[in-house]
């Protein structure tokens, strides 16, 4: 073999290596959104950098890292941040779950984000506060409001639930949905307000991370899906919901989560 040949094949293994090598990054926010996950996982390892316990291991025969988040924006960024600077992941999925503003998303239900938006973006003036996104400096042209998670991901996403066993709730089995999922630093526990959210933005599913880790996906070029579970209704009684289904919702999300893996 020439020494051209030779270089070009070297590169080649090299970058493949450098492919496989790459993990799955799993975020949850709180601890049961990943306990599961963590459960199953094979020849688990922890490491914390930059205050956050990342679990390193295979899951479903992936090579994953796994990691809680935190609640809200600023935990999410700060955390795909770290994550992402320190493992450099092929991909990242979220779980989690979210209060359902479809009137058929019920507890235990999956909504799979095609689409997030940043509620809580924009601007007060006379009218009082209106959602707008970011006005670039130059050209002064708008970012999209709306940002698209990975088409494949969620194709694959949608494919997989078909084949879960979820778990049901008040003898219910669980319905999958796709679509827009809202995002902001406030826990929705108001009928009007989860009204609003259906009705101005098309959403399906509420919850306090998911845009703000799609922001920083869009940013870096890493493909993403965001997979919950409804643990409540965004409505008056979403507090008492949320602390009866957050259990068997996480579950649910995290099955989902198990089924793309096998997927992938
Ligand atoms: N996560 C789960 N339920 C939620 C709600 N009602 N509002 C915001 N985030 C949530």
């Amino acid at each position: 073999m020439d020494i051209k040949k030779f270089l070009i094949l070297s590169l080649f293994c090299f970058f493949s290596f450098a492919i496989q090598a790459q993990r799955i990054a799993i975020m949850g926010a709180l601890d049961q959104e990943i306990a599961i996950l963590l459960d199953s996982m094979k020849s688990s390892k922890k490491v914390n950098k930059g205050g956050i316990d990342f679990y390193t291991g295979k899951l479903k025969g992936k090579k994953v890292v796994i990691l809680k988040a935190g609640v809200g924006k600023v935990n999410a960024s700060y955390s795909t941040a770290i994550l992402t600077e320190n493992f450099k992941p092929s991909l990242l999925i979220f779980t989690g779950v979210a209060g359902g503003l479809h009137f058929e998303a019920l507890p235990g239900d999956i909504v799979i984000g095609i689409k997030l938006v940043q509620y809580d973006f924009g601007q007060i003036d006379s009218t009082g506060f209106n959602v707008s996104p970011f006005r670039k400096l130059d050209g002064g042209r708008h970012e999209e409001l709306y940002i698209e998670a990975d088409a494949g991901l969620v194709a694959k996403s949608i494919l997989s639930a078909d084949k879960i066993d979820f778990v049901p709730i008040s003898g219910r089995k669980p319905k999958v949905f796709a679509g827009v999922i809202a995002t902001a630093d406030v826990f929705v526990s108001n009928n009007e307000k989860a009204a609003w959210l259906y009705e101005e933005f098309d959403a399906l599913a509420t919850e306090m991370e998911g845009a703000a880790i799609a922001h920083i996906c869009r940013t870096l070029g890493i493909p993403f899906v965001i997979i919950r579970s409804c643990s409540d209704n965004a409505n008056n009684n979403a507090r008492v919901n949320f602390n009866q289904f957050v259990g068997p919702a996480s579950v649910n999300s995290a099955r989902l989560v198990m089924g793309i893996l096998e997927e992938l």
